[in-house]
């Protein structure tokens, strides 16, 4: 006998919105029936599962229920990938009534665990959700399916002279709706803003199949609440993105792009002043790798190698790009700020390395950009992207070293490597501890250490990744109770079955 418990029809009450959640009946595992229940709305192709009349091997499940970095594991028996928002929404539906979590996954590329199962609710790949709905050239304004992979939003409006507000390592694979859905920050934060104020408008799958139509294109709508903020970075555990509209600025007529190599990290800061001084409005990124990082991005074959008298007593590298409307004026600027620089009585820099072709162009950004991928190569990463002052950075790096060090895990055969890079321009520090392997030992050694020491410094335990399951339990280093309290109710009057995304960003 199929046993198809509902869950218990509640309504919203005044005792549903204290502050925890309140008890919720167990989450469902999916069955034959539900196979079949997908199967009258969804071509045979849309659904992979492991239980029959499908019954693939599991492996085929495998680059859906573990994460990019190989540190999160699900066990789903079942991925669906509807092509129509009408689908998500009876897909939803159907799963709520029957108590079945699910987890949104878009290019799968996140970092904190939130786009695998904890157990084995249902995956919903955005993957066939993939077409541009609009652009209009003259606004710059785009609606684009959730599914659509950003690299493809990118080259869909290069032609129109329009750029992504939003660049990421990562662009290849992620999506637009995961982009949204993480509040990704990237490269680009420091010139055009996060997305919640270059996102004008979402489509979003309420937990109970409702379809919430905010796809507007208006720049300006001051009509009562903004419902769509609740959705960027809710991590999925509020309902699925399927549409997104968003404001795509004009291609700059000129980007140049420079790495700097210094002799020490306390010259950043001073660095970062004169910078933004010198480049003013054209400056439109400030990236930091230490040295291990780019010596890790280098031997893993992320862009070209500086030269040996290049890096020579290079404690740390600073990646500036400049965007701009008239080529010869951003040339000039950052030419006379390279020499003032370099002939200033007590250099900042060692040298600098600007790039002489688009191809140079890109190798510098790749030094930078890759250093995600080759700490991946070089062995297990535990990624704290922390939001702390700027001035402490180093201090963060070197005393995450020195503790794991007094704890007697610093070695070949233990942690490898600790190391730093992110975005200065947005306080945003990556500190990046990588393994031999995942051990129990070396997780105790970080945790609670690091977010100790990002409260010491009253930083945020997630700068741009999220909370994801990673840090559910992390939340309160940067969250005040009332702030939890809160996230619980509106979690709670979204998703009273809290099928959505379970076991991410609230414990
Ligand atoms: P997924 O990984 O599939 O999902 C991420 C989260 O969003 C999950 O909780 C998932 O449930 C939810 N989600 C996904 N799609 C939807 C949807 N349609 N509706 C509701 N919820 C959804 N992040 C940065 O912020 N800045 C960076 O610079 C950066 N660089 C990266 C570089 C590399 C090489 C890699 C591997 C990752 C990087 N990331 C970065 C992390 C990651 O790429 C971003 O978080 C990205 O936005 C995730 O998009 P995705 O489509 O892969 O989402
Ligand atoms: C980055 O800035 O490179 C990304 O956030 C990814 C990472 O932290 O490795
Ligand atoms: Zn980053």
């Amino acid at each position: 006998m199929l046993s198809l418990s509902r869950c218990t029809a509640r309504s919203i009450s005044l005792r549903a919105l204290r502050a925890h959640h309140t008890q919720r009946p167990p989450l469902n595992s999916v069955t034959e029936h539900d196979l079949a229940h997908f199967a009258k709305f969804l071509d045979p192709p849309a659904i992979l599962s492991t239980l029959p009349p499908v019954s693939l091997p599991a492996d085929e499940l495998d680059q859906f229920n573990n994460d990019w970095m190989g540190k999160y594991h699900g066990s789903s028996t079942t991925v669906l990938k509807p092509k129509t928002t009408q689908q998500v929404s009876e897909i939803v539906k159907w799963c709520n009534e029957r108590c079945i979590g699910i987890v949104p996954q878009g290019g799968n590329t996140g970092l904190v665990g939130g786009s695998v199962p904890v157990k084995d609710e249902v995956i919903l790949s955005l993957a066939n959700m993939n077409k541009v709905r609009s652009f209009d050239p003259v606004s710059g304004i785009l609606v684009a399916d959730a599914g659509c992979i950003l690299q493809s939003l990118t080259d869909y409006v290069a032609p129109h002279n329009h750029i992504m507000p939003i660049d990421l390592g990562a662009k290849g694979s992620c999506q637009i709706g995961g982009n949204v859905a993480t509040n990704a920050g990237g490269l680009r934060l420091l010139r055009y803003g996060s997305l919640h104020g270059t996102v004008l408008g979402l489509e979003v799958v309420l937990p109970d199949g409702t379809i919430l139509d905010q796809l507007t294109t208006l720049r300006k709508d001051n009509t009562g609440y903004d419902l769509k903020q609740l959705f960027i970075g809710a991590e999925g555990t509020l309902g699925v993105i399927t549409g997104v509209s968003i404001l795509t600025p004009p291609a700059p007529q000129a980007s140049n792009n420079v790495i700097l190599a210094l002799p020490s990290f306390k010259n950043v800061l001073p660095l970062y002043e004169i910078v933004k001084r010198q480049l003013s409005e054209i400056l439109s990124a400030f990236e930091f790798i230490d040295r291990t990082a780019y010596d890790l991005a280098v031997k893993h074959g992320q862009g070209r190698a500086l030269s040996d008298q290049e890096v020579e007593g290079a404690e740390c590298f600073v990646l500036v790009e400049t965007s701009g409307g008239r080529r010869e004026h951003d040339e000039e600027k950052l030419a006379d700020l390279l020499e003032s620089l370099l002939e200033a009585e007590k250099p900042l820099i060692n040298t600098g390395v600007l790039a002489q072709s688009p191809a140079q162009f890109a190798s510098l950004w790749a030094l930078r950009e890759g250093v995600t991928e080759a700490v991946s190569k070089e062995g297990k990463p535990y990624k704290y992207d922390i939001s702390v002052p700027l001035s402490t950075f180093q201090e963060v790096v070197d005393g995450t070293r020195e503790h794991l060090r007094s704890k007697g895990l610093l070695g070949d055969h233990a942690v490898k490597h600790v190391i730093g890079y992110g975005h200065v321009g947005d306080g945003n520090l990556h500190l990046n501890i990588v393994a031999e392997s995942y051990t129990p030992e070396i997780q105790d050694a970080l945790e609670p250490y690091v977010y100790e020491v990002v409260a010491s410094h009253r930083g945020s335990v997630s700068a741009e990744h999220g909370i994801g399951a990673m840090k559910t339990h992390a939340l309160h280093y940067s969250k005040s109770d009332v702030s939890i309290a809160w996230m619980k109710k509106i979690k709670d009057l979204f998703d009273p079955h809290g099928i959505m995304n379970p076991g991410k960003v609230l414990e």
